[in-house]
């Protein structure tokens, strides 16, 4: 089965810029791949072709709530996918795991399939202690939860643009144990690598083992770029 792509623009390119990259993509034979742009240009990149998916989301559906978006609003405009929790949100943005779990259940009960970002910090690796931190957030975040379909995104905090990427084995092992810890909340879901894919690594990771796809930031904010990952991998 093909990997699954996903291209996390994060707070990048002007509305031109979207345009652009939604003719080169639409042109293009990609398929299993997901767009994650800024709020504002959700509804103009809405296609037959692939999925859009939000950055973020507010866990309550209305209300007085400046600046904020929620997942009923999202999913009324046609969005399929939410990033959750993702490290920039944590870490930025002081989102608290508390925080990270009411997102998700509103996700889910919005009927927007929700890809949870999970991760460990380099003092954590350097201690050892990753899958802690990792099997941790898990659970907090889905509790006693039954989920019909979920995409967890690893992505150690120390690789997000960085440049570094775990060893293989480290990456091979993450992905399984992840799998092991949600199985009882869900029977279908994929475990996706990110943090510093591109186009030199981005065959070799995803040929590993438990590796379902890619979370793609830096190098996925130009199109031509995207369709050549693509490729390397199809
Ligand atoms: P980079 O690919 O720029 O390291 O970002 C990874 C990421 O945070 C994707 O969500």
């Amino acid at each position: 089965m093909s990997k699954l792509l996903i291209a996390n623009l994060k707070m990048n390119l002007e509305y031109n810029d979207i345009l652009e990259y939604k003719k080169i993509i639409e042109k293009s034979d990609i398929t299993n791949f997901i767009i994650c742009p800024s709020n504002i240009y959700l509804t103009t990149l809405l296609s037959k072709k692939y999925p859009v998916c939000a950055q973020n989301g507010h866990y309550l559906d209305f209300g007085a709530f400046t600046g904020e978006v929620s997942f009923k609003q999202l999913k009324s405009i046609g969005v399929e996918y939410c990033l959750i929790g993702h490290s920039e949100r944590r870490n930025i943005f002081d989102e608290s795991d508390d925080d990270v779990r009411r997102k998700l259940n509103s996700c889910i009960e919005n009927g927007i399939i929700p890809i949870l970002c999970v991760g460990e910090h380099k003092k954590d690796r350097e201690n050892e202690l990753e899958k802690e931190v990792v099997s941790e957030q898990l659970r907090y975040a889905l509790d006693n939860l039954k989920v019909d379909k979920l995409i967890i995104a690893y992505e150690p905090v120390w690789a997000i643009g960085t440049g570094l990427t775990p060893i293989e084995e480290d990456i091979i092992s993450m992905h399984s144990y992840i799998k092991s810890v949600v199985k009882d909340n869900t029977k279908d879901v994929k475990v996706i690598y990110g943090g510093s894919v591109n186009e030199t690594n981005i065959k070799d990771i995803c040929s590993l083992d438990n590796v379902d796809g890619v979370l793609i930031g830096g190098a996925s904010n130009n199109p031509n770029n995207m369709l050549k990952m693509y490729n390397l991998v199809k």
